[in-house]
This record gives structure tokens, sequence and C-alpha cells, in this order.
């Protein structure tokens, strides 16, 4: 019956499309894609800085997913000497495009010329194709002989060819593995709420870029700026060779080609296109605590009360949808989470050096209540062709969600956060999570009881039982905490865009063209996709970038309550471009072995390749129940995540790090070890947002000619200069790590390796303890000691480490700052570089502090052992069973500096 029904909706939608009085051909004689004509090019003209041409379609219409378009426009810019722009769009204009209020385009350089550029581009005319290669060497990127361009109103395919056995890296967000399939293999980007995170599904976010890596002979990266649902396949097979091929359901041709030469080059250049990412505070890098299921206020106080009793450092604490009144957003639950309450621990956790952040949620209950009644009033809310308010089922039941390109809606969101997060009156958060923005909607496609839905579905789930108190003393904090403290006082940018609204009179729920999304069809458990949004955008074209505009409206409404502070967002939903405004972490992962090895995967595509490198996965594992032995290895692994929560579901085994001795043994070593570096990881990630260096490095971005790197996903580098390389196999104490040909030292014995690019194998690694190098040629600072909170943190003095290389010859650079201001008003980028013996230390010495330097240790100076006493400075001594030699001393971080560590050391 239900079928049946859904069948005539479909059907209806389809007789609207053929009776579409928009000069759209009929859609009669529907063929097969491999009978489509492909187009020919004429009027091709050269531009100063690249080639236009009109595109006509060669042949009769196949109209298979949709009518193919006639005519196109073809525009090729050379934006700068290392990115070529390629656009194929309808000459009409009609088509939608990505609104430039979400990702604003880069531009071209105005001073690049065809003929300098390290990318050259050729076409062919007639059937159209069109190649790009590199100038120097001549090898072909990108060359779509072969299969026809199809650009019809509900498809767009385009395939290139390429070299056998690729190594492809990108186009997530997934779980696969890190160095893309090659065969038979298919990504779908369409954003879903995927528990579980299913490796060969699409997942939460869109980032259609890939980067092609092909040894000496270079990297290059290829982003297809299209928001629209896509299957992308890549295949090799007997007729067609090796190819990757684009499969749209919507959008046009929007493709960025970058030349690198070198990994780090593309990923800069990427970043170039979609912007740097955004800096975070200094204590966003500290140790996070969240759990889905905290009953309430005083379980959270003993968690934090918890943390320090075992003596492992929190920096912030966290609070899921719990905290809501029935799960409303904007809204603290009277019984379990009173306001006052939740003031007042607040006000301890900033006394106590700790910050506090909850979740947001997009969907707003459809519920009389201020949120909801303000974005009626503020016309915030998608709506039904009919005027009225759009309705899903989240968690609080019944709900509105937000219209992002609506003219009032960031002000009607700004209004909620400056109202409900005020700093004197609200919940003084310190920076926000959001959740549930792809956008999820438990309600199944049609949805056409929401309110039975709801309550079918027990949708706001039943509260916990309420307590007046947490039974048991929470030290640490004020007597409202206590138990019978008494006295429970209970209180109850828009987008203008003009063209490029979409073509009419399309199937906007069922499109001719099926993409495998793993949640069934395109509006299955997400907003409807043939709503408008205000501005006239359709939901089918944009549905890809709602967690991203979220993202952005929601860091806005931070800084509308305070202006002068880096806000920091952590969002599960994103589109390319994200990371400018926000970090992500992974979603809803499982407490799995399977799951601690792919989040490496994971963070080096968010990091590495997506410019969004503020990410990390749930600790321990989210979903399910963890184990010591598996939350104990996670703890240190997630120590080398930029972003380091750990977080669990409702209904699962707690696993805070102090409920077992070896997870907190664990956790103490594994905090210490970040902590004293954490300015270390402060300087990578203020590099990558300055120049899109990427923080977290694959093996092949820092030895990009040893092919044995290529496919390596269980290890990566920490800036540049620490390999990471975790145990990864089940239960396991022994690593097998690869080791290139190069010298490192053991991170934590500073003993000497010498890497001779083969796989080492070491035993015996207890699960408190990770396995890692450093690089030789590099120069590490490390506080002297860690603390409990980042605030003390960046009181203490710094030692550094100096690892040479087998030049004998090392740098390092230390970036300082006030650490949560915006506006940065003096700034250090010290430099330090150690050779012939000789150490020093120059660059940009405008932060103040009192932190010194009190030592300098040189590794692997086994044969400088035997020099004599006079020949080092003398106040430099020897661990030979270590093999280095370290000088004390006290100099202040604010200017240079040089002193000789040993006059005849060797090289
Ligand atoms: C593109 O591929 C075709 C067919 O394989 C080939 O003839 C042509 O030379 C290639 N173009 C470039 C620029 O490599
Ligand atoms: C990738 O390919 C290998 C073999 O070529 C196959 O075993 C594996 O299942 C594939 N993985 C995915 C995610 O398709
Ligand atoms: C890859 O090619 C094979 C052989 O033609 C075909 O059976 C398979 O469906 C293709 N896979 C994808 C993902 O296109
Ligand atoms: C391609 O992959 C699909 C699904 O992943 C599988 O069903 C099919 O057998 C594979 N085909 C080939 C030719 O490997
Ligand atoms: C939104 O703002 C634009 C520009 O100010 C205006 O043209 C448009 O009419 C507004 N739309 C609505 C629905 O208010
Ligand atoms: C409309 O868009 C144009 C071009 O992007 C911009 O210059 C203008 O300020 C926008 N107008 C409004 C009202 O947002
Ligand atoms: C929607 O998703 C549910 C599972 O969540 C599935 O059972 C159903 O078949 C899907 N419906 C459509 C229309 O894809
Ligand atoms: C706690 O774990 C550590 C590391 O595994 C071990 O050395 C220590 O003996 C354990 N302590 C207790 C009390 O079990």
């Amino acid at each position: 019956m239900a079928r049946t029904m859904q069948w005539l909706v479909a059907a209806a939608s389809v007789a609207q499309v053929l009776a579409s009085p928009h000069g759209l051909v009929r859609r009669q004689n529907s063929l097969p894609i491999e009978n489509c004509p492909g187009y020919k090019a004429t009027n091709v003209q050269q531009t100063s800085q690249g080639l236009t041409a009109d595109l006509t379609l060669a042949g009769p219409a196949c109209n298979t997913y949709g009518q193919d378009i006639e005519t196109l426009k073809l525009e090729i810019t050379q934006e700068t000497g290392n990115r070529l722009h390629v656009q194929i769009y309808d000459a009409d204009e009609n088509v939608y495009q990505v609104p430039e209020s979400v990702l604003p385009r880069p531009g071209a350089d105005g001073n690049v010329s065809s003929t300098t550029s390290q990318l050259v581009f050729k076409i062919v005319n007639d059937p159209f194709s069109f190649a790009v290669s590199r100038r120097s060497g001549g090898e072909a990127l990108f060359n779509t002989t072969g299969a026809e361009l199809v650009f019809q109103s509900q498809y767009l395919r385009l395939r290139t060819q390429l070299p056998e056995n690729p190594n492809l890296y990108g186009l997530g967000e997934h779980s696969d593995p890190f160095q893309l399939n090659t065969t038979n293999y298919t990504r779908t980007l369409w954003s879903r709420d995927a528990y579980s995170v299913p490796g060969g599904t699409n997942l939460y976010g869109n980032h259609p870029v890939y980067f092609d890596h092909r040894g000496a002979d270079g990297t290059h990266g290829v982003f297809l700026l299209n928001s629209n649902g896509m299957d992308i396949k890549i295949n090799n097979t007997a007729e067609t060779g090796q190819y990757l091929e684009y499969n749209t359901i919507g959008g046009i041709v929007d493709l960025y080609f970058l030349a690198g030469p070198s990994p780090t080059e593309v990923s800069k250049q990427y970043a170039e296109v979609v912007g740097l990412p955004a800096e975070m505070p200094y204590w966003g890098f500290g140790f996070h605590q969240c759990r889905y299921g905290y009953r309430d206020v005083y379980e959270v106080a003993a968690v934090v009360a918890n943390y320090s009793t075992a003596k492992i450092p929190l920096e912030v604490m966290w609070t899921d949808i719990d905290y809501m009144d029935s799960r409303h957003v904007f809204t603290t639950d009277p019984e379990r989470f009173p306001l006052e309450k939740m003031r007042e621990l607040v006000s301890t956790l900033h006394a106590r050096q700790q910050s506090y952040i909850v979740m947001v949620d997009p969907a707003v209950a459809y519920y009389n209540y201020s949120a909801f009644n303000n974005g009626v009033e503020a016309n915030a809310f998608l709506k039904r062709s009919n005027g009225s308010i759009y309705q899903g089922v989240v968690w609080p039941g019944v709900t509105a969600f937000p219209d992002w390109f609506a003219n009032g809606t960031q002000e009607y969101w700004n209004n909620e956060f400056t109202t409900f997060f005020n700093a004197d009156t609200g919940v003084d958060i310190d920076a926000l999570w959001i959740d549930m923005n792809e956008a999820s909607n438990f309600c199944t496609w049609p949805c056409s009881d929401p309110f039975g839905y709801a309550a079918a579905n027990g949708y706001p789930p039943t509260p916990p039982a309420v307590r007046a108190d947490a039974g048991y003393p929470i030290p640490g904090f004020p007597a409202d905490f206590q138990p019978s403290s008494g006295g429970r006082k209970v209180k109850r940018q828009s987008s203008n865009t003009t063209s490029h609204l979409g073509l009419p009179g399309r199937n906007l729920i069922d499109p001719p063209y099926t993409i495998n999304n793993a949640a069934g069809s395109l509006s299955n458990r997400t907003i409807d996709t043939d709503l408008y949004h205000e501005n006239g955008l359709a939901m089918y074209d944009t549905h890809n970038l709602y967690g991203t505009m979220m993202s952005s409206v929601s860091r806005d409404a931070m800084l509308a309550r305070r202006p002068t502070r880096r806000p920091m967002v952590i969002t599960r939903s994103t589109f390319a471009g994200a990371g400018h405004h926000v970090g992500h972490w992974l979603g809803d992962n499982v407490a799995g072995w399977p799951w601690y090895r792919v989040s490496i995967a994971q963070m080096l595509e968010f990091a590495a390749i997506f410019q969004l490198p503020m990410v990390g996965s749930d600790v321990c594992g989210y979903a399910g129940n963890t184990w010591p032995e598996l939350c104990a290895r996670w703890a240190t692994l997630g120590a080398f995540y930029p972003f380091y929560r750990n977080h669990a579901e409702v209904g699962s085994v707690n696993h805070e790090f102090y409920r077992w001795n070896l997870t907190t043994v664990a956790a103490q070593r594994a905090i210490d070890t970040r902590y004293r570096l954490l300015d270390y990881l402060y300087t990578a990630f203020h590099e990558q947002t300055v120049s899109g260096k990427p923080l977290i490095q694959p093996l092949f971005f820092v030895y990009p000619e040893d092919s044995n790197t290529f496919p390596i996903e269980h290890q990566f580098f920490w800036g540049d200069s620490i390999l990471v390389s975790p145990v990864v196999d089940d239960n396991s104490t022994s690593v097998t790590f690869y080791l290139p040909d190069d010298i490192f030292y053991d991170y934590f014995t500073y003993e000497p390796e010498r890497g001779t690019g083969n796989w080492v194998t070491r035993n015996n690694v207890d699960f408190t303890e990770i396995t890692a190098h450093i690089r030789g040629g590099s120069i590490i600072p490390l506080r002297q000691n860690s603390a409990n909170t980042t605030t003390e943190l960046r009181k203490q003095d710094f030692v550094l480490i100096i690892a040479p290389d087998l030049e004998g010859k090392a740098e390092g650079t230390l970036y300082l700052d006030e650490g949560d201001a915006i506006e940065q008003p003096q700034t250090s980028l010290i430099t330090f570089s150690y050779a012939n013996g000789t150490f020093s230390m120059g660059g940009s010495f405008g932060y103040p502090t009192d932190a010194n330097v009190v030592s300098l240790t040189v590794l692997g100076q086994g044969s400088n052992m035997t020099t004599p006493a006079h020949k080092r400075d003398s106040s430099v001594v020897v661990d030979a069973k270590r093999q280095m030699i370290t000088k004390k001393l006290s100099v202040p971080l604010t200017e240079s500096f040089v002193t000789p560590l040993c006059q005849e050391c060797e090289a």
C-alpha cells in the first residue's frame, strides 16, 4: 500500500517534468549513455589567460537522465602558475552552481600567461575532449578522450583516463583505505548520518578532491567544485583501461587542477582554492572528555572531579544533548541541568582553568517555545511549497529545520546564541559542538505523519530519574554540588543568487540517475530534496552544503557573542572548505580495532588532503562497549590526533580514562607526551592556517619517491619531525612499522635508528605506550614539564631536542602567541638551527614570555663521546649510554642566540 502511494507521488512529479514549459525537450526517445553524441567545440578563442569555446550537442539527444543541454560554454583559465580552472556550464546559466556565499572562489592572478604556467591544456574540437598535462616532462594528468561528455538536466558524466595502478587519495568522506581502490570502486558523495561509519558508503561530508601521486613524476590534485549528489567511479576494464569517472545528478563541470609538483604543494594549492583552515585556541589542543548519557549536572561535575583525583589532566568537559529540556535546542533541563547549576558548573570549571562545550543541533523542536517561535518570526525555517513549515523528526520529536539561505536566519541564530549562551545570564560555553547537520532526520521518507512517527519511536526519549544530588561528595566543586545542599530553585546571511538557481522541471525526489546512497532514496532520513530555500535554491542541489552552512552561521554566531576570541566549532557534516570555519570529529564510530585503525586514515584524509586539520575520532570508540586494552591504546593514539576527545554513547560502558588502571596510566603518559609537545603541535597547526602545509602528513608527503610509502595508512608524520607508528593489530603488543632510508631517533629513548627503507618489528610495546621517532634533521621544542592545564603548561620552560640528519644538521621552529585572541598584537616565530656543532636561534621575537630555553640536547653523538672535554663546550654533559650530549643554560625566548656545543663534532 505504502509502496503504491510512493509510486504515485513519483509518477506525479515525472508528469510535471514532461509538462514543463521551460523549453526542455520532451523526454521521449531516451537512449542509454553509450549512445550519447557528445559535443562539438566551435568559436574556440584563445584568451590572455586561457581559452573559451561554445560546445554544441554533436548529434541527436539521448535524454537518458533528463534532457541533454544543447549548448554549453567552455572556459579554461590559468589562474596561477600552478592552478588551472576548467568550467563547462549551460549557455543560459540556469544550471545550479555552488553559491559564492558558501564557497568564495579565489579568482585569477592576472599576470599568468599560458606559456609560463606549469600546466598545459589541449582541446580536441570534434568530438570534444580536453586534456591537462605537465609542461615539464609532458606527463598527461587528465584526458577525457574516449568517453563523451554527457551534460543532461539531471546528470553529468565526465571521465578521465589514468595510468595503470594510480596512487589516488581523497574523495571523502569515507572510511575506506586511504589509498583508494582503483578497480570496481564507487565513491558516493551525499551527506548521511552514517552511524558506525561503514566502509564503502557515503558518510557525513563531501570533499570531491583527489590527489594523484606519481612518485618522481610529481603529484597533482583535481577538485570538482560540485555539491550535487554523485557517484565517482574508479575502474579498469579491458576496453577502457584505467579511468576515473564523475557521475553527478546536477551542477556543472567546475574543475580545479593543482600542479604540485610535491604533495605538500598540492595541499597548499588546494587551500588557496577552498580557504586556509581556521586558527584554533591553544586550550583546544588539550584533552577533552565527553559522553552521551551523563544523567545530570552532578554527574558531569563528578567526572571532572574524578579526573583530578586520578591525576589525569582534563582541559575541557563536554555535555551532549542530555542537558536540554526534552532535547529542545537552546533550553536546559530544569530538573537535571537547571540553568543556575549549569552556570555554577561553568564558573567552577573556569576557576579551575578548564573549559566547557555543549552540543547544538540544527533541528528546532516544532513546539511552542522561544527558539521555535523566534525562528518562525524570523522566517528562518525551511518551508514546503504551500508555505507551511517543513517537519521532520529528530531528538526532540517533530522539528523544523533552519534555512541557512534565508535572510533572517543568521540574525535569528545570533540572537539564540547571545541569549542562551550569554556569559552573564546563560550557559557560558567556551566552544561549540554541532551535530546531526547532514541534516539527519529520523523519519523515513516520505514522513507523512511526523507526529505519529515521533510518538511511535519514542522521541524525545524518557529522561533519567531526577536526583537531588549525586549521593556522594564531589571534590573541588561548590556546596551546591554536594549531597543535601538543598535549595533547588527551578526556573522555567543570506545569498542573493540571481542566476544558477537550478533548472526548472526536474524530478527532485527520485532523479532518473540513482546514486548509490546507502540511505536509499535521496530524501530518505534527511530533509526532503524538493524543498526550496528562501533564495530559490533547491535542497536537491544544496543538501551536501547543509552542515557547512550551519558551521559558518554558527561560527559567526559564536563571534557575535564573543567577537575577539577564536571560535572553536566542531561539526559532523562538512563540505569542501569547511576547515576555513570549523573542526570535525569523525562521527559515530565503534569500540573496536577496525575503527581504531581507520581513524588514522581518516585523520590523514581530513588534515592532509581536505584542509580540515582540527580532526580526531572518538577515543575508545563511541558505540558498543570498549575494554581496557583497546581504550589504553586509543588513549595513546588519540594523543596524536589534532583534536583529542574521549566520547561514548549512552548505554555503553563508561570509559573515562580513570575507569581502569591501564587506561589511567596510558592517559597520564600520553597526555604528558602530548602536552610537552603542545607548542610543537600548535606551531605546525599555525603553519597550516598560514600556508596550508598539513600538520599531519602521510609518509609519501615526506618521502615522495619511496614507493613503499604510498599505501601506508597506519603511520603518519605529526608535524614535520615526528613519525608515529602505533600498534594496530588486535590486542597485540608488537608493531611492524616502516622506516624510510634516513636517520631516525626513538622518541622516548633517544636512541638513533638508521632506517633502511624496510619494515621493522618491535615487540613488547605495552598497552600504555606508543612507538614514535624523531626524523633526523629536526629540532623539537618541548616544554620541560607537562602540567595539569594548558594555562599552567604555558608557564613551563622549554628544552630543545636536536636530532641531526645524516649530514649533522638540524632545524626547527616555534610559534608563540597569546593563544586565544583573533587579533594577535605580538607573536614570535623562532627558528632553530644546528650545524657544525653550533646551535643558533633567530627569527622574530614579538611575543613576551618568561619561559626560557633551559637545555639543548644533541642526539646521536656516538662518535663524539670520545671528544676530549676541552673541545666541547665545558658545560656540555655526556650521556654515553643514550649517545647524547646536553648543555644546560637559560636563554630567553625573546632574542637571538648562538652557542657552540662541540667544536669538532663530526658530520
Ligand atoms: C589523450 O588521449 C588520447 C587517446 O588515448 C591521445 O591520443 C591523446 O594524445 C591524449 N592527449 C594528451 C594531451 O595526452
Ligand atoms: C578494494 O580492492 C580489493 C582488491 O582489489 C578488495 O579486496 C577490497 O574489498 C576493495 N575495497 C573496497 C572498499 O572496495
Ligand atoms: C568496473 O568494470 C567492470 C567490468 O566492466 C564492471 O562489471 C563493474 O560494474 C565496473 N565497476 C564500477 C564501479 O564501475
Ligand atoms: C564490483 O563491486 C560490486 C559491489 O561492490 C560487486 O557486487 C561486484 O561483484 C564487483 N564486480 C566486479 C567485476 O568485481
Ligand atoms: C532577502 O534579501 C534580499 C536582498 O536584500 C531581498 O532582495 C529579498 O527580497 C529578501 N528576501 C526575502 C524573502 O525577504
Ligand atoms: C549580492 O551579491 C553581490 C555579488 O556577490 C554582492 O556584491 C552584494 O553585496 C550582495 N547583496 C546583498 C544584499 O547581499
Ligand atoms: C529509508 O531508510 C530505511 C532504513 O532506515 C529503509 O528501510 C527504507 O527502505 C528507506 N526508504 C527509501 C525510500 O529509501
Ligand atoms: C597499573 O598499570 C601499570 C601499567 O600497566 C602497571 O605498571 C601497574 O603495576 C598497575 N598498577 C596496578 C595497581 O595495577
